[in-house]
C-alpha cells in the first residue's frame, strides 16, 4: 500500500511545519505568533518542509516498516534528524541569510531542531506502538503466559535498552528475566527491577536455575573473542541465543548504505499462522494430562482425510517419516530403483535411500518446476518399483499422463505433497490421486502442527500397515509389548495434533489469504522485467501457495540477489538447490552438473520471498521495493 508512504511524509512535513511554529513562539516569547513572527522564519520554514524529509528518504527511514523497529532504527532516525538540522543550518547561513539579510532569528535554527527531534522519532514510536495487526495474539486474552523468558547477558546501556525494548514490547512474546555481567559491581544488585547475575561462566547454572528460553548478547562494546565464548557456551547448553551488533557493524550499515541499516528485527521469512484457538487447544491437551495417543491424533486425521478428500489419514512425526513409510509399504528394497525429481527438499530423494534404493531423477517441467511427465517412461527400467510424484511450491504435478504411464508398468505413485495441502490438480484433490500421500507440517507451511505430517490413502490395507509402522510395528489388536513387524516411533502426539485440528478447521480460509498475499505480490512485481513469477499451470484449480517464489531472468545471480536483499534486511532463500548436485549425492551416484539441465537451471534462478499467511501490503511493499532496489543496482553494474 504505497499510500503508507505517502502518509508518513505528509506527517513529517506537517511536523516539521509545527516544529518551526514552535520554535518562533519560542524565538519571539509569544503563545500567539503575528504574520510577522511568522513571515521572518517562512523562508526557513519551506526549506525545512522539504530538507527534511529529503534527508529522511536519502537515510532510509521511510524504507522501515516501524513495527519491527529496533533501537538501531531510532538511532539511524536521530541521526537522520541531526543531519537535517546541519544541512538546515548550513542552507541558512548560507543561501537563506544572504537573500534576505540578518533578520532571520537563528536561535530558531536550534529550537527547531530541538524540537524535530522530539516530535519526528515520536511519530515513529507512536506507529511502532499501534502497528498491530488484526492476527496478532492477545496473549492476556488467551490467558497464556506464552512468553520466551530471555536472559540478558550485559547489564550495560546496551543491555539495558534491550530490556527496555522487550519490556515495552509484549508482542514480541518475550519476558526478560534477568542480566548476566561479569562486573562484580553488578553482580547480586537489580537493574530494571531485575536482578544481576554472574560471572559470565555461570551461564550454563543460570540459564537452568531461572528456565531460560532465550540467550540476547548485549554487549557491544566486548570483544569479539568473549562474545564469540558465550555463543559457544550457549550452543554447548544448548540454549537459543541472538547477538545484539556491535556498534562497528552499526556504523558499517549506518553510514556505509543509503537504505540504513538492516534491522534486527526483519520482515520475517515465514510465520505460523497462530491464534489464541490453537493455544487454548494445547492447554486443553495439558490439561488432560493424556500427551500422545488420543482423540486429537483421531480428529486431526479425520479432518485430513476431508482435505484430501481421501479415504484413510494417518498422523506422523514429519514428512521425511511419512515418505519412509511410503517406501516401506511400496515394497521398495536394495537393488529397486523409484523415480523422482531432482527439484524438491532433499526428503524426496532421501527416503528412497533410507530403503537401500536407487533414485532416478526425471528432469523438470520449466514451467510448473514439476517433474516432466513427458520424460518419465524413458526412466522405467525393470528395476523399477515406484515414482514419487512431487508437488512443488504447492503446484499439483500432471498426475494424469504419470498415472497412465504407472498403469502401464505396473508402477506404484506415491505423491509427495508436503507441500502442497488442500491443491487441485484438475478439480480433484491431490493426495489420494496415486496410491498414497504425505503433507508436512513444518512451521513454515501453509499450516503447521510444529513438526508433524499425515500419510492418506484410499487403500484399507495401507493405511493399516501405515498404523502399524508408525506406532513400533504393533498390529490393531496387539499389546504394547508385542510388535508384529519392523516398527518406527514416528507417531504425532496430542499436542501437535491438536494444533492441527484448529488449523485445518481454518485451512481455507489460510488457503484464501496465502492465494491473495500472492496475487499483491504478482501485482507489485509484474513492472520488474527481470524477475518472473512462479506462473499456474491450467491444471491447477486449485493452488496451494507454500512459498512465493520467483523466477530471475538469465545473467542475475540468485545467490548476488539474495546476499543483496539480506543486506537491506529482507530475507530470501534459494529454493531450491537440485538435489541431484548435493555433494553427497555426486559422492554416491556420481551425479554431474548437465545431467538435469532444466533443474539445474531452476536451481540457479529461483529465489524464495518473504511469505506468510497474514503478509500485510506494506510488508510486500518493503520487499518488491528492496528487490526492485537490487535489480536496479545489479543492471548498473552490468551497463558500467
Ligand atoms: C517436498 C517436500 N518433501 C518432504 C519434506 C519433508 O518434510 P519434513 O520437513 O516435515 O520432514 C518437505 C519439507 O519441507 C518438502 O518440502
Amino acid at each position: 500500500m504505497k499510500l503508507r508512504y505517502r502518509h508518513v511524509i505528509f506527517a513529517d512535513i506537517l511536523l516539521t511545519f509545527i516544529s518551526v511554529v514552535l520554535a518562533a513562539m519560542l524565538r519571539f516569547g509569544t503563545l500567539y505568533p503575528e504574520m510577522t513572527h511568522l513571515s521572518r522564519v517562512l523562508p526557513f520554514m519551506v526549506a525545512a518542509m522539504g530538507i527534511r524529509p529529503l534527508i529522511f528518504g536519502l537515510a532510509g527511514v521511510y524504507r522501515r516498516l516501524w513495527r519491527y523497529a529496533t533501537h538501531r532504527d531510532f538511532g539511524l532516525l536521530v541521526g537522520a534528524v541531526l543531519a537535517g538540522s546541519l544541512v538546515l543550518f548550513a542552507f541558512t547561513m548560507f543561501v537563506l541569510v544572504p537573500l534576505w539579510g540578518d533578520s532571520f532569528p537563528r536561535s530558531a535554527i536550534l529550537f527547531e531542531g530541538m524540537i524535530s527531534l522530539v516530535l519526528l522519532p515520536g511519530l515513529r514510536f507512536v506507529l511502532k506502538e499501534t502497528e498491530r495487526y488484526d492476527e496478532d495474539i492477545d496473549w492476556v486474552k488467551a490467558g497464556v503466559s506464552a512468553q520466551r523468558r530471555v536472559l540478558i547477558v550485559g547489564a550495560g546501556d546496551s543491555g539495558i535498552q534491550t530490556c527496555i525494548q522487550i519490556q515495552q514490547n509484549p508482542h514480541l512474546g518475550l519476558r526478560a528475566v534477568a542480566f548476566l555481567d561479569d562486573d562484580p559491581r553488578k553482580i547480586g544488585r537489580e537493574t530494571h527491577g531485575l536482578p544481576v547475575y554472574g560471572p559470565l561462566i555461570k551461564i550454563a547454572d543460570v540459564v537452568r536455575e531461572k528456565s531460560i528460553d532465550e540467550v540476547l548478547l548485549a554487549v557491544p562494546g566486548a570483544p569479539q573473542q568473549t562474545v564469540m565464548n558465550i555463543e559457544a557456551l550457549c550452543r554447548e547448553i544448548p540454549v537459543a541465543f541472538r547477538t545484539i551488533p556491535y556498534f562497528g557493524q552499526f556504523l558499517d550499515g549506518g553510514a556505509g548504505s543509503m537504505n540504513g541499516p538492516a534491522s534486527t528485527l526483519k520482515v520475517p521469512m515465514s510465520m505460523p499462522d497462530i491464534t489464541a484457538q490453537e493455544i487454548e487447544e494445547v492447554v486443553r491437551v495439558m490439561q488432560s494430562r493424556n500427551l500422545s495417543i488420543g482423540m486429537r491424533t483421531v480428529e486431526f486425521e479425520r479432518l485430513v482425510a476431508d482435505v484430501a478428500r481421501a479415504d484413510h489419514a494417518v498422523a506422523v512425526t514429519n514428512g521425511t517419516s511419512a515418505l519412509h513409510l511410503c517406501m516401506i509399504a511400496s515394497g521398495v528394497g536394495p537393488g529397486d530403483e523409484v523415480i523422482t525429481s531432482p527439484f524438491s527438499f532433499v526428503a524426496s530423494a532421501n527416503c528412497i535411500l533410507f530403503e537401500k534404493a536407487t533414485p532416478v531423477f526425471v528432469d523438470i517441467d520449466p514451467v510448473t518446476l514439476n517433474m516432466d511427465p513427458g520424460k518419465v517412461e524413458a526412466a522405467i527400467t525393470e528395476r523399477t518399483k515406484a515414482i514419487i510424484a512431487v508437488h512443488i511450491f504447492g503446484q499439483p504435478a500432471d498426475m494424469d499422463p504419470i498415472m497412465a504411464v504407472a498403469k502401464k508398468h505396473k508402477l506404484v505413485v506415491i505423491e509427495d505433497a508436503c507441500e502442497a495441502i488442500g491443491a487441485e490438480y484438475k478439480g480433484r484433490r491431490v493426495g489420494a490421486i496415486g496410491r498414497a500421500g504425505t503433507f508436512a507440517f513444518y512451521p513454515n507451511k501453509q499450516m503447521t502442527t510444529g513438526e508433524g505430517a499425515a500419510l492418506v490413502t484410499n487403500d484399507g490395507e495401507w493405511a493399516h500397515l501405515f498404523r502399524s509402522l508408525r506406532n513400533q510395528g504393533r498390529d490393531k489388536f496387539d499389546g504394547w509389548l508385542d510388535h508384529s513387524r519392523l516398527g518406527y516411533n514416528y507417531r504425532m502426539s496430542e499436542l501437535n495434533a491438536a494444533v492441527g485440528v484448529v488449523q485445518l478447521k481454518r485451512l481455507d480460509d489460510i488457503l484464501g489469504k496465502r492465494g491473495s498475499v500472492a496475487d499483491v505480490y504478482t501485482r507489485a512485481l509484474s513492472s520488474i522485467e527481470e524477475v518472473e513469477p512462479l506462473q499456474i499451470s491450467p491444471f491447477t484449480t486449485r493452488m496451494s501457495w507454500f512459498v512465493y517464489v520467483v523466477r530471475l531472468r538469465d545473467g542475475i545471480s540468485r545467490y548476488e540477489v539474495i546476499t543483496a536483499m539480506e543486506k537491506l534486511g529482507i530475507p530470501a532463500r534459494p529454493y531450491f538447490a537440485p538435489i541431484h548436485l548435493q555433494p553427497f549425492y555426486r559422492k554416491m551416484f556420481g551425479f554431474e552438473p548437465g545431467m538435469f539441465p532444466v533443474s539445474e537451471a531452476a536451481g540457479e534462478s529461483t529465489v524464495a520471498l518473504p511469505f506468510h499467511t497474514n503478509m500485510k501490503a506494506e510488508e510486500i511493499d518493503v520487499v518488491c521495493r528492496a528487490l526492485k532496489d537490487v535489480i536496479s543496482e545489479m543492471r548498473k553494474e552490468t551497463d558500467r
